[in-house]
């Protein structure tokens, strides 16, 4: 399913000022720059990328107002007006009371795990997030996934499913007592199921059950905006909505978030943690000094801020989400129009490529998704990154891999950087794989870190 903007054709809100070249390689260079980089997408320089899709993360393009403010960065160590700007916007558009930015949004992840996890604590959340359940489990917590089923299948059509399985939490809380459980962690939308987006009614349901326990959620809200859009496209009663007061009503269920600034808000850089609980606050903006800097820069310069507090006010527009959701929806339809297998509904802010029903012949230990990142950049010299078994990681217990149902290639739209040709050559470059897909092998892990493996793990082909 892909929604129906309302046709006549529309075009981004925005017109190019500057702009930065490509470069082109060849299929021999860059045969040889994947041995180099251990057939890891993370691990190439980006020099030698055509099409960067790995991640929507810092990779905006800022606007002339941004960088106009960049200028107006007010440098001091303490006391920054950028920060007082970011804090009365962060009131403004997400509504909550106080604010602690960070360098980026698992700085916050580490703040709010240490302030709340106890070793041997439960931490529910909807689906994992890599950075997020780690700094969970140092925390001494274990995560628990408390997703719906369907966002396991990447063929269901469930207009939700980034829901929050009401009866798995309430399980949860039945096996182990809410006292053990600090908070749910909600994240709007869910980035490992493919961007998929929680509804309104949902997040008042979760709100409603741990109200009734004394447990707190807290969001993931770096791509809250992108949720919003989507509830403004699925969710009766929701229409007519702005984009603005949707994302407001959305924290409002929540008693505060977690952010990573450099998706949504249009910046390459920052975060922030945002409460209403004074009292968490204040342990928040103590431990801040400790780990990122003084609790009015948060381990970014004042002009980062300005840009942010900015980025926010473009990024809430309608206009800009339409345009931003659209250019993805494009790309999913020229997709399936060629029968590429991809998660369905399509997402907020990449393609998800099924890389079981692409590669059915790669075995998930022979990782499907990360042959087929490597494969899609030998094709075209474009980047995209594996979400399956590399970046789900090993069990801390038992050592095993974790086997994820979903093992998917991301192709990452960064916002507002590339053109509609781009999207074209890209769903090109892929059905060129697509038609070769019998010919390709698996790989073989030759080298594996032990934190967060996906960034820097090395591979060699399989034989054949
Ligand atoms: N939560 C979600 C849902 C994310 O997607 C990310 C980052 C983070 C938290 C952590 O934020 O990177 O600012 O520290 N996602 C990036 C990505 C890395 O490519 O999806 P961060």
């Amino acid at each position: 399913m892909v929604d129906k903007l309302k046709k006549r054709s529309w075009a981004e809100p925005f017109k190019i000022k500057v702009v930065e070249p490509l470069k082109i390689t060849t299929r021999e260079y860059r045969s040889r720059v994947l041995v180099e980089a251990g057939y890891n997408t993370f691990l190439l320089r980006s020099d030698d990328v055509y099409i960067d899709l790995l991640t929507d993360s810092g990779t905006n393009a800022m606007s002339d107002s941004q960088w106009a403010g960049m200028m107006l960065g007010d440098e001091a160590y303490a006391g920054s007006k950028n920060f007082y700007n970011l804090e009365a916007n962060v009131r403004r558009y997400y509504g909550y009371k106080y604010l602690v930015p960070t360098h980026q949004g698992r700085g916050a992840e580490n703040l709010i795990s240490k302030i709340l996890i106890k070793p041997g604590n439960y931490i529910p959340g909807n689906m994992y997030f890599t950075t997020t359940r780690l700094h969970q489990e140092l925390a001494g917590g274990k995560f628990v996934d408390v997703i719906i089923d369907e966002a396991h299948d990447p063929e269901s059509l469930h207009p939700f499913k980034g829901n929050v399985d009401l009866q798995k939490l309430e399980d949860l809380i039945d096996r182990v007592g809410a006292d053990k459980i600090p908070y749910i962690s909600v994240a709007v939308t869910v980035n490992m199921a493919g961007g998929q987006p929680v509804s309104i009614e949902n997040l008042k349901q979760v709100r409603e059950l741990c109200n009734k326990h004394g447990i707190r959620v807290i969001l993931d809200a770096t791509r809250a905006l992108e949720n919003a859009h989507f509830v403004k496209l699925r969710e009766k009663g929701y229409e007519n909505k702005p984009i603005a007061e949707i994302l407001k009503e959305i924290c409002s269920y929540s008693d505060g978030c977690t952010m990573s600034g450099k998706k949504d808000l249009l910046v390459n850089i920052g975060g922030f943690l945002a409460l209403n609980d004074q009292e968490i606050f204040e342990e928040a903006r103590n431990l801040v000094v400790v780990y990122e800097g003084l609790h009015t820069y948060g381990g970014l310069a004042g002009r980062d801020m300005e840009a942010m507090a900015r980025g926010m006010e473009e990024a809430v527009q309608d206009d800009h989400m339409r345009a931003r959701i659209g250019q993805i929806e494009y790309v999913g339809e020229k997709l399936l129009s060629i029968g590429v297998p991809i998660v369905l509904p399509v997402g907020g802010h990449a393609i998800f490529l099924d890389a079981k029903r692409f590669l059915p012949h790669v075995k998930q230990s022979e990782f499907p998704a990360q042959t087929l990142a490597a494969e899609l950049y030998l094709e075209s010299g474009i980047r995209s990154m594996e979400r399956g078994i590399v970046s789900a990681g090993r069990n801390k217990d038992t050592g095993d891999h974790y086997y994820p149902k979903l093992e998917l290639v991301r192709l990452t739209f960064p916002r507002r950087v590339y053109t509609q040709a781009h999207c074209d050559v890209t769903a090109e470059a892929v059905e060129e794989v697509f038609s070769n897909r019998q010919k390709i092998r698996g790989l073989k892990m030759v080298y594996e870190p032990k934190y967060l493996r996906f960034f820097q793990a090395r591979f060699e082909p399989l034989a054949s």
